[in-house]
């Protein structure tokens, strides 16, 4: 099934969920964080969809389309045709991922939800954080995911994101590094997009790794 959900992640960017979801063990689940109109949930439900996983889709979804600069919207991915300007964004997410039985949205911004909302017991597989962009924003979503913590992670739970090196949004990747060097962990690149995972690494390697940069 193609993803014809309009969004800002590129192709390359949603392969690379795919890649990540299709490795998942069975009945895992990913915690996104910003969903927007669907485009990567809707990747994340296809690709966990054999191993009968799911996806949590945490986003206050305020306002429409119209909130947002014309040049945004026109750089948007995705079959745009289908874009109404003056539908909420959260009617829209409903409806494009009307499909997808493993997708479940809960409607509050990351900082007012907690992983004991959820219909799930199990840690998440994945957290995804691609909401609140500003610079305590994400260094909110980035803390609450760490093991124990209030998106409910474990030792195991990879977290990833999205606009690592972003040109417009330039804080983004010394937040991340940041956050990484701090934790012990190392920041995964994926080539030709946006999008970085933390991976568990020692200090010094990381270290290392931030003076070449
Ligand atoms: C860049 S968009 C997400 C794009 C989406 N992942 C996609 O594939 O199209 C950012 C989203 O974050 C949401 N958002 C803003 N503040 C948030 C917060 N505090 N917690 C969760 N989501 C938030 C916005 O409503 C918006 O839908």
């Amino acid at each position: 099934m193609k993803n014809n959900i309009p969004g800002w992640m590129s192709e390359a960017e949603l392969e690379v969920l795919n890649r990540i979801g299709l490795t998942l063990p069975v009945g895992s689940t990913v915690l996104e964080i910003g969903s927007f109109l669907g485009r990567s949930a809707f990747t994340w439900s296809l690709s966990l969809f054999d191993q009968i996983g799911s996806v949590i889709c945490v986003d206050p979804w305020e306002g429409t389309i119209a909130d947002f600069p014309e040049g945004a919207v026109a750089a948007m991915d995705g079959d745009t045709e289908f874009l109404d300007h003056t539908l909420s964004l959260y009617k829209h997410f409903l409806i494009n991922t009307r499909e997808l039985d493993n997708v479940f949205a809960i409607r509050l911004p990351g900082q007012e939800f907690h992983w004991i909302m959820t219909p799930t017991i199990a840690p998440p597989a994945v957290i995804f954080i691609d909401g609140d962009h500003s610079p305590n924003g994400l260094l909110f979503d980035l803390e609450a995911s760490l093991p124990n913590q209030q998106y409910g992670a474990h030792d195991m739970t990879l977290i990833c994101g999205h606009d690592y090196g972003h040109p417009d949004i330039p804080h983004i990747k010394p937040i991340v590094d940041g956050f990484a060097i701090r934790n012990g962990f190392r920041v995964q690149h994926f080539e030709d997009t946006r999008l970085f995972a933390l991976r568990w690494g020692n200090r010094y390697e990381n270290f290392i790794e931030h003076l070449s940069q």
